[in-house]
């Protein structure tokens, strides 16, 4: 079964085609990033404007690639939340006008849970159930994928995201947006245990995170120094703060695993590309015997494929769009279903 998958929840606008959720026919993304990297951040208005120039290119470019046209396609799946409000509703206002012209069946993909399934894509045998760490620029979470549609959140920040936290702490010295993985290679060079930077737990609930104190902690290492007029070696300052943010998440991660009792770990979202976080989730699970599984670094980002992957499973599990489908900036894994 081939899905037409599309996806613009931020500042990329990306189709691809699947093959019965696991093999990627073609996969094509028009990244807007050198443009809101000149304002430090995704600009909403200007995201959502690109999407709208974009769509009809980068969907022809994916049937293209994939050698089929729209009589090839067997369903149309597209992400309809979580995030900016403006750039999910270009994708999901084609999807439905190509819906209603072709009368092919439309899906509705949280991205989330796009995220979980590129891990299908890059690990043909992994299966559910399994615990997934969820890092990416907007979310941070522990979830407990119970079956393809079924998730459960185990863990949660409780305010910034792991990414943001790494986008701020590398804005602070002077990174270009997207700062976490320029921080990420800085960091390679440098000692993590250079600085000493809090390590903040939740106390009433044992798996949440919260990094804006982490976050701030490095501000004000970076701007203490500044005062002083001291230079502080950026390698050591990025190693020490990547060390920081991958021993919560980890820490976190695994004690989560062991209390559930689960031994196949997986992790998935932007922040799932970063060297120490896999190198370290790679190792505690080899140690335990416990089996771990990461996506391939070019699914780790936003992408469609991971969409026609999830896509694939949400149409199996019998879930459709109506002609009414809307776009949501929030809405949980767990539920699939729209918050407000
Ligand atoms: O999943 P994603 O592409 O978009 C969202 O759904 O949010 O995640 C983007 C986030 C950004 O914050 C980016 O800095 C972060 O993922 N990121 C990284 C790395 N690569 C991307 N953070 C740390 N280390 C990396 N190697
Ligand atoms: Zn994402």
């Amino acid at each position: 079964m081939k899905i037409l998958a599309i996806e613009s929840s931020c500042d990329e606008t990306a189709a691809a085609v699947v093959e019965d959720g696991r093999t990627v026919l073609s996969s094509v993304i028009a990244s807007q990033v050198e443009e809101h990297r000149l304002y430090g951040g995704v600009v909403p208005e200007i995201a959502s404007r690109r999407h709208a120039e974009a769509i009809v290119p980068v969907v022809s470019q994916a049937l293209e690639q994939a050698h089929v046209t729209l009589d090839g396609i067997d369903a149309l799946a597209v992400t309809y939340a979580p995030g900016l409000i403006g750039a999910l509703l270009v994708g999901v206002n084609f999807a439905k006008g190509l819906s209603l012209s072709t009368g092919l069946p439309l899906v509705p993909v949280h991205h989330l849970r796009s995220h979980i399934a590129s891990n299908y894509i890059s690990n043909q045998e992994l299966k559910p159930p399994f615990l997934c760490l969820v890092v990416s620029g907007g979310h941070s979470h522990i979830v407990m994928v119970e079956d393809y549609t079924t998730m459960k959140i185990i863990g949660r920040t409780r305010d910034d995201a792991a990414g943001e936290a790494f986008d701020k702490a590398a804005r602070t010295m002077g990174m270009p947006y997207p700062g976490g993985i320029a921080l990420d290679k800085v960091a390679e060079d440098g000692n993590p245990h250079a600085f000493t930077l809090p390590r903040p737990v939740v106390h009433d609930a044992p798996y949440d995170f919260s990094f804006s104190g982490l976050k701030t902690a490095v501000i004000n290492l970076l701007h203490n120094a500044a005062q002083k007029g001291e230079e502080l070696n950026k390698a050591d300052v990025c190693a020490s703060f990547r060390y920081a943010v991958v021993n919560c998440l980890t820490t976190n991660f695994i004690k989560a695993a062991e209390d559930l009792g689960v031994q196949k770990l997986v992790i998935a979202g932007g922040v799932s590309a970063n060297a120490l976080l896999r190198r370290t989730l790679a190792d505690a699970c080899q140690q335990r015997d416990w089996q771990f599984y990461m996506p391939e670094k070019s699914l780790c980002g936003d992408n469609a494929a991971m969409v026609g992957a999830q896509g694939y499973y949400e149409f199996l599990s019998g879930r459709r769009a109506g002609a009414d489908l809307n776009a949501y900036a929030t809405m949980s894994i767990e539920e699939n279903e729209p918050l407000f």
